[in-house]
């Protein structure tokens, strides 16, 4: 297990548009690998090459349980609105979200050994795919997200008052 530092927001690394992979060899399996660990032991839902400061335009997230290595992602087109709000990122520590994402992508990436695979994703897993696929761009989901909070407890009571402010409508 290799466990790489995880790059934050003060690095200007993460707002540099990341390259496309043209070599898939050991060392970008290498790379997944480590980047896998990595967001286990951090427990996050996804992580970017850039996060861990190398500029390719690949990232890991999580369909269910299972890891999803993606590699040059195109997104082909999406729908709908996620009612799941909340987001956080592991190079934003203790900061937390609401972001409006699509609820379904069509997307089309290639895989560790450079396959090309099309695949539609939906929910938590479709958000997870963008806030990614920002990522790649330099894009960090505070410059889309709606209000910040500094704790997850800050951000709880944020939505059980808005949820009573709700009720009384
Ligand atoms: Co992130």
């Amino acid at each position: 297990m290799a466990l790489r530092k995880i790059i934050t927001e003060e690095d200007p690394i993460l707002r540099k548009k990341s390259k496309v992979v043209t070599v898939f060899d050991a060392n970008l399996k290498e790379l997944f690998k480590d980047m896998l660990d990595t967001v286990n032991k951090a427990q996050g839902a996804g992580i970017s090459a850039v996060q861990v400061g190398i500029l390719k335009r690949m990232f890991i997230i999580f369909d269910h349980k299972d890891p999803v290595f993606i590699v040059n992602p195109e997104l082909i087109k999406y729908s709908g609105i996620n009612k799941i709000t909340m987001e956080g990122c592991l190079s934003l520590p203790g900061k937390w979200g609401d972001v409006e994402r699509p609820n379904k992508v069509w997307v089309k990436y290639q895989d560790q050994d450079g396959n090309i695979v099309e695949n539609k994703f939906t929910g938590f897993v479709a958000k997870a795919f963008c806030h990614e696929y920002d990522h790649l761009d330099g894009i960090l989901y505070v410059d889309k997200a709606d209000k910040l909070f500094n704790s997850y407890e800050e951000y709880i009571k944020y939505k059980k008052s808005q949820n009573k402010a709700d009720d009384k409508k």
